[in-house]
């Protein structure tokens, strides 16, 4: 196990399975999906995906890799023969692609993050014109405050970044750079939620997110809530079978996994109650309907936010949204390392090939891979507008194959595990360091859900997310 690396500990462990789940999918895509689907409606479902599918996923992802010590494919391939391996390469690839778009949107917050806090973003009136100008021209060499106006540039440096941790090795890279970057995380959320509580119809924002209004539920609802569940909790593809192969025996699965779950689940939901506040003050001050820039998905963040910031006084604004776009660019990091380390175990195990140059060639390769997202925001019209996917860009494309492949991952997964490797044997994996775990109810919900919910429920829902996002049903559900 030491020749591969391994976590310090319990809390080394935690934390990084919980920096990796905590992410873009907590700050900006949960508040705005929870703003499109109908605020408190949309949470308590996503709540119920997350108790009913995602923990006892999670705890069968991280046992596979702790039994099996090895990548997403070798663990397969272990437990459950050759053919099995191929769902893990499925997983692996998967990875390749969330990253190469991930890392796109990463380096849009982290060049937001440079212009507001030292740069004179909030200065611009536009602040809708100006993000569609950022992410069209990616090449954009004109210096602006200082810094380079382009995102290749700035998605470029997040790459760099990722890699160099990911080249530290387990301890001294992952686990060093998450002990420091998610404490922070959660002290900059907590420090902008009591302030945005405090401005001036805050409360309605907080009505909004927290009454549910039952007239909002549609099968939509459903469907987002789950694909965001997996997203959210980095499900379905092998980033924690490969974190819980570096985790030692003596660690309690189940106890772990409800700690990770928790922390993402909380960051979100405070995601929420950060950005509904703001949402709700902006309507309030420029005398609008909050539901208008509520909705206004994707560029939530980048639009709206600035405005508020904007708003706030050239001081206090760049304090605050500095400060925002830095929590972003620390829980994007210790996602995007998770991201990478998942090809680079397999590579180094399977292929047993040096870590360090391992890592410097994957990132570049997804780099690389990322640029059609990256020209897919104006700059090049045929990635603009997909013919063979109704007219949306690429990276909508990569994003919503992303989220089909980590369900279809997750249905596929509770098979592997209820059918193939046997419960028996989970069983056996998770008793090691849990000595109540034989006896426990735990014991008896995790087999219901490994066995019948997870299949049958991920299985139906991930046929309805295809033929929603490839016939464009939307409109009927
Ligand atoms: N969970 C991360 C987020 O919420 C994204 C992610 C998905 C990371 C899958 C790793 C694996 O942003």
């Amino acid at each position: 196990m030491s020749s591969r690396g391994n976590f310090s500990g319990r809390i080394g462990f935690i934390l990084a399975a919980a920096g990796s789940a905590v992410g873009l999918g907590n700050i900006w895509r949960f508040p705005y999906l929870a703003g499109q689907n109908g605020g408190a409606i949309f949470l308590m479902i996503y709540l119920g995906c997350i108790l009913l599918l995602c923990y006892p996923i999670m705890v069968g992802e991280i046992a596979i890799g702790r039994a099996a010590n090895s990548d997403a494919y070798g663990s397969y391939s272990k437990l459950g023969g050759r053919k099995w391996g191929y769902l893990g390469l499925f997983g692996i690839l998967a990875g390749i692609m969330i990253l190469s778009f991930y890392n796109v949107v990463a380096g849009w917050a982290f060049g937001y993050f440079l212009h507001i806090s030292f740069g004179d973003l909030l200065n611009e009136p536009d602040f809708g014109g100006f993000f569609g100008t950022y992410v069209n021209d990616i090449i954009d060499l004109s210096s602006w405050a200082g810094f380079s106006n382009s995102n290749l540039v700035f998605s470029l440096i997040f790459m760099v970044l990722t890699a160099l941790i990911v080249a530290q090795g387990i301890q001294k890279g992952i686990e060093a750079s998450n002990k420091i970057m998610m404490p922070s995380l959660y002290a900059i959320l907590l420090g902008i939620i009591v302030y945005s509580l405090t401005l001036p119809n805050a409360i309605s924002g907080v009505q909004f997110y927290l009454v549910p209004e039952f007239s909002e539920l549609k099968v939509r609802t459903i469907v987002d809530a789950l694909k965001q569940s997996f997203f959210s909790l980095s499900l379905g593809m092998g980033a924690l079978i490969t974190y819980g192969s570096y985790l030692s025996k003596l660690e309690n699965i189940p106890t772990s996994a409800r700690v990770i779950s928790l922390a993402d689940t909380s960051v979100a939901f405070f995601s929420g109650l950060m950005v509904f506040p703001l949402v709700h003050f902006l309507a309030f001050k420029l005398n609008i309907d909050p539901q208008q820039i509520g909705t206004s998905g994707p560029p939530l963040i980048f639009v709206v936010l600035p405005q508020i910031f904007h708003e706030m006084g050239p001081v206090l604004g760049r304090i605050i949204g500095g400060s925002f776009f830095l929590l972003v660019c620390f829980a994007a990091l210790t996602s995007t390392i998770s991201l990478l380390e998942v090809p680079v175990a397999y590579l180094v195990d399977q292929k047993k090939m040096q870590r360090k140059s391992v890592v410097w060639l994957i990132a570049l390769l997804i780099f690389v891979l990322g640029l059609p997202s990256m020209m897919s925001q104006g700059m090049v019209e045929s990635l603009n507008k997909l013919t063979f996917y109704r007219g949306n860009d690429f990276l909508t494309f990569i994003s919503d194959m992303s989220d089909i492949s980590l369900t279809v991952g997750g249905c596929l997964m509770a098979i592997f595990i209820s059918r193939r490797w046997g419960m028996d044997k989970f069983d056996e994996e998770v008793a090691q360091g849990n000595d109540r775990y034989l006896n426990s109810g735990t014991r008896k919900f995790l087999h219901f859900s490994l066995k019948w919910a997870a299949p049958i429920l991920l299985g139906f829902l991930s046929v309805l997310i295809i033929v929603e996002k490839f016939f464009g049903v939307e409109n009927l559900f």
